[in-house]
Parts: C-alpha cells; sequence; structure tokens
C-alpha cells in the first residue's frame, strides 16, 4: 500500500488531520488499534476553544456542531460558598462551545465513511521505521496478516499509550512528567444540568465540577484519592459528596438520577520533546497530557493538527520544507503554555494530601485576588477560551 500521510490513530487527532488533508487533495490511511464502536463509546471531556470549532468548520465536519454545540460566554469558580464568573464575553470578546469529544469523533468518522477514505481497524504490532530515508515505512498485522504501507510522513496521533512515541530513540527523547497525587471520579447522568454554565468548586471536601452535555445530560466530577475503587461508589453517596463541594445554592437544586456511566481517571501533566523525528510528527495526547482541569487536552491536540496541517499544505503544494522544520518548535511553544495553565487551574481548585494550612491559605488568597482583580481574571479568561495558534 502506499499513501502520502500515513495516519497512525483514529482519535479525535489523527481523523481531524485527514479531513483538513483531504480539502488540500492529499491523501491519508488511518490505521486504528481498536474497533470504531469501541473508538465512539469512549467518554471524553466536551469544551471547545473557538480554534477548535473553526478548524472543524475548515475541515467541512461543523454543521451537527454548529446546530447543536452549546455556546458558553462564561463559567463560575467557587471556593466554598464564595463564587466568581468569569465572564470570557466581557473579558475577552470570545467564547467556548460545549460539544462532546464522542460527538467530534463521531462527525469525523461520518464524513472519513463519507469521502471514502481508508480507515484500518483493530490492527495490530504497529512499527514505524525508515523516518530518515526518501519514504517511511509503517508495518502492522490486520487478522493475522502482515502489511506494509509506504508513505511521504507519518503522523503519530495513536495517545498516550500508542507506539509513536517511542520510535524516537530513547536518548534522543526527553520526557516531563507530573502525576497529581489524586483522580477525577466522574458520572453521567440522564438529568438537567445543575446550571447553565459550569462550575468549578473548591471546598473544604476537595475538588468538584459541573458539566454538561446537553439540556437533559450532566457530568460531574468530584476529586477523589487514587486508590478508590469506582464500584465502592454508589450513586448515592457521590451525590451526597458532590452536593457538600458546590456552593449551596447550587446544591439546594440539583437534580440526581441514576448515572449511566461511572469511571475514575488519574491526573498527569506530561511532555515529550521533540515532537518531531524524520518523517514522524506527534500530535495530541501521544505528545503530551494534561490535567482535565480547564479542559485543554482536545483543544491542544487541536493546535498541533493545526501546525501540521499547515506544514504540509506547505509542503505539498509550494514543495516548501520551511512548515515542517518549524513544526516541533511552534507546536511546543503553545503546549507548554496549555500545560502551565492546566497546572495552575489543577493547583489553584484542588486539595493536595500534602497541603499545610499555609498552603490552604495562600489557595484562599489566590481566589480572593481573582475576585477582586479584572486583569487576573482576564488572564484566566484567555487562556481558557484558548490562546491564539
Ligand atoms: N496503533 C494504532 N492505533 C493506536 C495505537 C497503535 N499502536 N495505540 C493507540 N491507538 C489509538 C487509540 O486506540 C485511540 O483511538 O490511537 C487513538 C488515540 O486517540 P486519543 O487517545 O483520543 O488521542 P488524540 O486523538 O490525540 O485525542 C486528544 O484530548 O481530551 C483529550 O485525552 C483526550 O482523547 C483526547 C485527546
Ligand atoms: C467535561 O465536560 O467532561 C469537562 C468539562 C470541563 C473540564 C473537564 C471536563 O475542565
Amino acid at each position: 500500500m502506499r499513501t502520502q500521510v500515513c495516519i497512525i490513530g483514529g482519535g479525535p487527532s489523527g481523523l481531524l488531520l485527514g479531513q483538513l488533508l483531504h480539502t488540500v487533495g492529499v491523501d491519508t490511511i488511518v490505521l486504528e488499534r481498536q474497533s470504531k464502536d469501541h473508538v465512539l463509546s469512549r467518554i471524553r471531556a466536551g469544551v471547545l476553544e473557538r480554534g477548535f470549532q473553526n478548524l472543524m468548520i475548515q475541515a467541512g465536519v461543523g454543521d451537527r456542531m454548529i446546530a447543536e454545540g452549546i455556546i458558553h460566554d462564561g463559567t463560575l469558580l467557587s471556593n466554598g460558598d464564595e463564587k466568581l464568573r468569569i465572564d470570557f464575553k466581557a473579558l475577552t470578546g470570545s467564547h467556548v462551545m460545549v460539544y462532546g469529544q464522542t460527538e467530534v469523533t463521531h462527525d469525523l468518522y461520518a464524513a472519513r465513511d463519507n469521502i471514502g477514505a481508508p480507515t484500518l481497524h483493530q490492527v495490530e504490532h504497529v512499527e514505524i521505521d525508515n523516518l530518515d530515508q526518501p519514504q517511511a515505512t509503517v508495518r502492522f498485522q490486520q487478522n493475522g496478516e502482515q502489511h506494509e504501507i509506504t508513505c511521504d510522513y507519518v503522523a503519530g496521533c495513536d495517545g498516550f499509550h500508542g507506539v509513536s512515541r517511542t520510535t524516537i530513540p530513547v536518548e534522543k527523547r526527553r520526557e516531563f512528567e507530573k502525576v497529581y497525587p489524586f483522580g477525577w471520579l466522574g458520572i453521567l447522568s440522564e438529568t438537567p444540568p445543575v446550571d447553565h454554565e459550569l462550575i468549578y468548586a473548591n471546598s473544604e471536601r476537595g475538588f468538584a465540577l459541573a458539566s454538561m452535555r446537553n439540556p437533559n445530560l450532566s457530568r460531574y466530577y468530584i476529586q477523589c484519592p487514587l486508590s478508590d475503587d469506582v464500584k465502592d461508589w454508589s450513586d448515592d453517596a457521590f451525590w451526597s459528596e458532590f452536593k457538600s463541594r458546590i456552593p449551596s445554592d447550587a446544591a439546594e437544586r440539583l437534580v440526581t438520577g441514576p448515572s449511566i456511566e461511572k469511571s475514575i481517571a488519574p491526573l498527569r501533566s506530561f511532555v515529550c520533546e521533540p515532537m518531531s523525528w524524520g518523517r514522524l510528527f506527534l500530535c495530541g495526547d501521544a505528545a503530551h497530557i494534561v490535567p482535565p482541569t480547564g479542559a485543554k487536552g482536545l483543544n491542544t491536540a487541536a493546535s498541533d493538527i493545526h501546525y501540521l496541517f499547515e506544514a504540509l499544505a506547505e509542503k505539498y503544494s509550494e514543495r516548501s520544507d520551511a512548515g515542517l522544520n518549524a513544526y516541533c518548535e511552534k507546536a511546543l511553544a503553545r503546549v507548554w503554555k496549555t500545560q502551565r495553565f492546566s497546572w495552575w487551574m489543577t493547583n489553584l481548585l484542588h486539595h493536595f494530601p500534602d497541603q499545610t494550612s499555609f498552603d490552604r491559605r495562600v489557595q484562599s488568597a489566590e481566589f480572593a485576588f481573582l475576585q477582586s482583580n479584572e486583569d487576573a481574571q482576564r488572564a484566566l479568561a484567555t487562556n481558557y477560551v484558548g490562546l491564539p495558534y
């Protein structure tokens, strides 16, 4: 088999890149380890920056997102019963959109099927080779048979547990990591969201987040110890803990119901440098992970895709390597800014097991400063709605 760009991983990064490249006539093959049903059943965050929305539109996949996505002009932060609304619109002139990553992936798959571009599912033993040669090679197995693809470039979009990153020789790779001493227990419930905007809550009992998918589907989280087992969390226990962490007026109007999904996710900050190696370019979770506070995972993947798409489009139209040579530096410059923001928001809003009473006071002072200072609010809002590409 031969293609111009071989994309490893059929998550949002790989699929979005494939759609964008299609708009400029560049052909791709997507290799995905899981089945399509498996990929489409994953529940992830759902807050889209303007940059992400624009990329979906540019890729010709924005119609359902525009029709069904919910525009959010602000978000609420709380510290106990102290509240602060961050007004994105007034502070930055911009907004975010709530539209689940599951829906994004669904729309991207439908578009890819529509153009008849090849996506090979349940591939195994992917190996990337010849990255320093005029053509790269990707070998893999499907249904027990060995296959080989020759291509100009490989896009490593295979997430944190993928193979692409490890193709960069270990002595040339540097990994930066911070593991947080807690996880997020999340539930999905068919109940109306407690508020029309998201609530990021810090409290004496730790962090909670009230989010949503649509007017009758809520997504709620609480910070929990990493040693907790999701099986030990009954719905009643979740609701009672969640209510104790959000502001009391919100707790009073909260509608509870049975959970339709419940899981615990660890929190991690991670960056791999470099993000390119010969003909290989890493994008999204394959190169970096953020803790979910601030919803930057999918959005940071999107900025990588933007830079790589522009570079490949330039290469195929103008025969110039300039964009590809600059990809790593440009992508990492933005990645580190979103790392800083996600880390900062995580620190502002969570209880750390080793936190002293001094640390707690500093955290409350940081919240009080935000409440009293519009410049600090604007800094938060500017990062939340998304830094420019
Ligand atoms: N070969 C082929 N595919 C693979 C391999 C492999 N060896 N390893 C992993 N994959 C697939 C996974 O099954 C998954 O479908 O690569 C895909 C990677 O998708 P994601 O993990 O979703 O990563 P990405 O597309 O970069 O999406 C960005 O932002 O909100 C965050 O973590 C969230 O998924 C989200 C991410
Ligand atoms: C979500 O809706 O799942 C969500 C929203 C905002 C976050 C994280 C997750 O910061």
